[in-house]
């Protein structure tokens, strides 16, 4: 199996997955760490949904709706039954609960003191999902995709993938958000 990331239909995404682990293991650990009854440590929590919403969500999840699920439906498999669909809606739930963690962020900040447990819990919610998810990814449709897609359909893909990766995220490049992790990670 080529491992390097421009031979790969994988490689980079699971590159990219490690770095999504990391930030949801810091939320996890800043969750874990501020007391239970107190407010959630808002910035670091705010950080992490910019990061998810942009890197995770945006730049990551692109490449693979947009450009790997399709190379992979080209090779038979299906977009509605089977992995891809769970993949697709596991996407959309995390979706949901970053957007309810962003909504409930607001409403911490404006000193809403119930929508502090409610926050712990979204936040809780999509560390288990995106980390089941990624594991779910990695271990079986990954696998797959390494057997399926090779030669030119491969080039192509890792072409889409870099152009993808030259895109803007509100204003922020990729490295923007690689930093914005290294700078979660760093403060937890
Ligand atoms: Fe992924």
């Amino acid at each position: 199996m080529p491992s390097d990331r421009s031979s790969s239909p994988t490689a980079l995404l699971r590159e990219e997955h490690q770095l999504i682990l990391s930030v949801a293991d810091a939320l996890s650990r800043v969750l874990a760490v501020d007391s239970p009854g107190g407010p959630p440590a808002v910035d670091t929590v705010e950080r992490c949904t910019t990061f998810f919403r942009l890197f995770a969500d945006t730049c990551h999840h692109s490449k693979e709706e947009y450009l790997l699920f399709p190379a992979l439906e080209a090779c038979g498999m299906q977009r509605d039954a089977g992995p891809i669909a769970v993949m697709l809606y596991e996407h959309e739930q995390g979706r949901a609960l970053v957007r309810a963690m962003v909504e409930l962020l607001v409403q911490v900040r404006a000193g809403i003191r119930e929508a502090e447990s409610d926050l712990r819990t979204a936040s809780a919610n999509f560390v288990n999902l995106i980390t089941s998810h990624i594991a779910k990814e990695d271990g079986i449709l990954f696998e797959m995709a390494d057997q399926v897609i090779e030669g030119p359909t491969c080039d192509a893909l890792c072409a889409a993938y870099a152009e993808l990766d030259d895109e803007r995220y509100e204003g922020h490049s990729k490295q923007d958000l690689v930093d914005l992790a290294g700078g979660i990670l760093e403060a937890g």
